[in-house]
């Protein structure tokens, strides 16, 4: 994470605590930094660091961050260099947790994330999956990866981003594409990544939205900050979105479901001898989940109508325009709102940039050029918030 940092022009300074060295000593850090490493607020005292850091700093980020370091933020407690850090800084900060289930889980870590979080830093949620010994559960340290996409995103917002406009709103999100079983180890299925389903689960979770992402096959680590539901097929999809869709306030299905599944999933793996039913597959159609949530104008807890979100891949033809059957397709689905990408010239998968055009029930369009698929997302949660606002 810190090459990540590093090599993408940004300035680190390593500020570990006395526990870290013990696992990564400070040659290392220096090392990998560039720069002297210390813990102590005793070192360099003519520069005073632990003020200057603090102060200099655009973002802190804390990673791992263990129960002992979140009880210390929350409580402004500063016996070393890391704290003292913390008490100064007036930028964003970033936690990223890493403990055993039990210390995650205790009253006392609860109520100290949530102390944290209220004062305006973005406390990812841990990983779940093995943690240092025999034991499993959420607790492990987000990926890398994970850690960075997230920062990232803290600072292209800067200011924005300790303005949480999408608090207190529980989003669902669907990405990937679905699966449909012919046997155990056969599937009919597309070439969605779900990059931009996730690129909208992150950014709402930025925003500091309730996120649940109900996520079709895809490869990518869970986003920090998010409940993850994984899935395979459409009907699985389906029962996902409508169970999370219920206290929801708003549902955006960016995955692609399969609009049929075969009729019948052998138990066995299909014999090549077994002609006929590999010369002919029949095929049943699947329920469409976005017009199902469309015609039952779902009620979020309160008097707040659920908005919903549709995603349509067009191409125009004789009889109307892209944004002709686009907004037929609005209508007919019972969204709030279509993201429109025009696929004329082919449709492109698991690319990192998106260009749309978003639709608006009742009239009106956001033209969106192409840009990185994150950029796209914070477009469309600001029309979301647009429609919260019309019913308000
Ligand atoms: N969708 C859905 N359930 C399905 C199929 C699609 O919820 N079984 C959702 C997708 O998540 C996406 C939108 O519907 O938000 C895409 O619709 P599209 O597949 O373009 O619609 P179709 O009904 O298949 O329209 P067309 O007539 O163009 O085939």
């Amino acid at each position: 994470m810190l090459r990540q940092f590093s090599e993408s022009g940004h300035d680190v300074t390593v500020v570990p605590t006395e526990a870290a060295l013990r696992f990564v000593g400070a040659a290392t850090w220096e090392a990998l930094s560039g720069k002297p490493v210390s813990s102590s607020v005793f070192a360099d005292v003519p520069s005073v660091q632990h003020v200057r850091l603090g102060q200099q700093a655009d973002l802190v980020v804390v990673a791992p961050a263990t129960a002992n370091v979140m009880a210390n933020a929350a409580h402004g407690l500063s016996d070393d260099l890391l704290t003292a850090t913390l008490l100064t800084a007036r930028c964003p900060v970033v936690f990223a947790p890493a403990m055993h289930t039990e210390m995650w889980e205790h009253p006392a870590t609860r109520e100290n994330v949530a102390t944290l979080r209220a004062r305006g830093a973005v406390v990812l949620e841990p990983a779940s999956g093995r943690l240092t010994g025999a034991d499993s559960g959420p607790g492990r340290l987000p990926e890398a990866a994970e850690i960075f996409a997230a920062a990232v995103e803290v600072l292209r917002r800067g200011a924005a981003a300790q303005h949480t406009d999408l608090a207190g709103r529980s989003v669902v999100v669907s990405a990937g594409g679905t699966r449909e079983f012919l046997d155990p180890v056969r599937y009919l299925g597309n070439r969605s990544s779900g990059k931009q389903g996730y690129a909208l689960a992150r950014t709402a979770a930025a925003r500091g939205a309730d996120v649940t992402l109900v996520a079709a096959n895809v490869t990518m680590p869970d986003p920090a900050g998010v409940k993850v539901v994984r899935v395979e097929s459409t009907t699985e999809l389906r029962d996902a979105v409508h169970a999370a869709a219920r206290s929801a306030d708003a549902v955006v299905m960016a995955a692609a479901p399969a609009d049929f599944r075969p009729l019948s999933r052998s138990q066995y793996k299909i014999k090549k001898r077994t002609e006929t039913q590999l010369t002919t597959v029949e095929l049943t159609e699947n329920p469409d989940i976005l017009a199902e949530l469309g015609s039952s104008s779902g009620t979020a807890g309160g008097s707040r109508r659920r908005v919903l979100v549709g995603f349509a891949a067009e191409t125009g033809d004789d009889e109307a325009t892209v944004l002709e059957h686009a907004r037929e397709k609005l209508a007919r689905k019972g969204c709030d709102l279509l993201v429109v990408n025009d696929v004329s010239g082919g449709a492109v998968f698991g690319a990192d940039d998106n260009e749309a055009v978003i639709l608006r029930r009742g009239g009106g369009e956001v033209r969106v050029d192409r840009s990185p698929k994150a950029a796209l997302a914070h477009v469309v949660w600001d029309c979301v918030l647009q429609c919260w606002d019309a019913e308000s």
